[in-house]
């Protein structure tokens, strides 16, 4: 399959948002990346369910959240109605996560799982067959423009080698600090999906950079 571009909506100008999803839909990205922080899980609050409903008014390709919230399980219709095709809950914050990613499921919606830097692959064994994504975080979730953590690498390799083994279907997607340097060795070492928030927000022109990453 030929690699996904998930541009981060957290990186655009709020002011003008309509504007940058036109941007997005007119360009060679995949996936809208949106990125739901509520201040506990994670230090930052971003946004919730108006901000996606309007988002989704506009976005003519899929939307891709990733929760970074304590107690998925008493929003996952509630996401869905704001238009997720893929929802993402935090392996960390989920103590019954083959009971939530069931409930994602029954709601017609992809379901995601993401790990934190400091999460061991590993623990994903008895669950990996069950979900369609594996969201593995480059840097520590909470903030747009950080560094990459070059840890993440040899993640991606043992994931795929864990997806291998198993016959999961899930694919691989890395979310912090990716440019078009980390980009290319996360596709190289496995990776699927590549989200990116400020080296395509902060570049000159947007639509080339996802060019660029697209074409990686
Ligand atoms: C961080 C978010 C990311 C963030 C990535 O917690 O999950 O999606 O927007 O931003 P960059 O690409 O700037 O590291
Ligand atoms: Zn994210």
């Amino acid at each position: 399959m030929k690699h996904l571009i998930a541009p981060s909506i957290l990186a655009s100008d709020f002011a003008n948002l309509q504007r940058d999803i036109e941007m997005i839909n007119n360009s060679e990205a995949d996936w809208f990346h949106i990125d739901v922080m509520d201040g506990v899980f994670v230090p930052n609050i971003s946004f919730g369910m108006p901000v996606i409903a309007a988002i989704n008014k506009h976005a003519k390709k899929i939307m891709d959240v990733h929760l970074m919230i304590v107690n998925p399980d008493s929003f996952i219709s509630k996401f869905k109605k704001v238009g997720a095709a893929i929802l993402t809950v935090h392996y960390e914050a989920c103590p019954h996560l083959h009971r939530t990613i069931q409930r994602i499921k029954s709601e017609g919606m992809q379901a995601g799982v993401s790990l934190n830097p400091h999460t061991p692959i590993s623990v994903l064994e008895d669950i990996i067959k069950d979900v369609n994504v594996v969201l593995l975080m480059s840097v520590n979730p909470g903030f747009g423009g950080q560094s990459f953590i070059e840890n993440t690498y040899k993640k991606v390799i043992q994931l795929k080698d864990l997806i291998q083994k198993s016959g999961s279907k899930a694919i691989i997607e890395i979310d912090g600090g990716v440019n078009d340097k980390t980009g290319a060795k996360l596709l190289a070492a496995g990776a699927d999906v590549l989200v990116a928030g400020s080296y395509i927000f902060k570049s000159n022109s947007p639509i080339e950079t996802i060019k660029l990453l697209k074409n990686l």
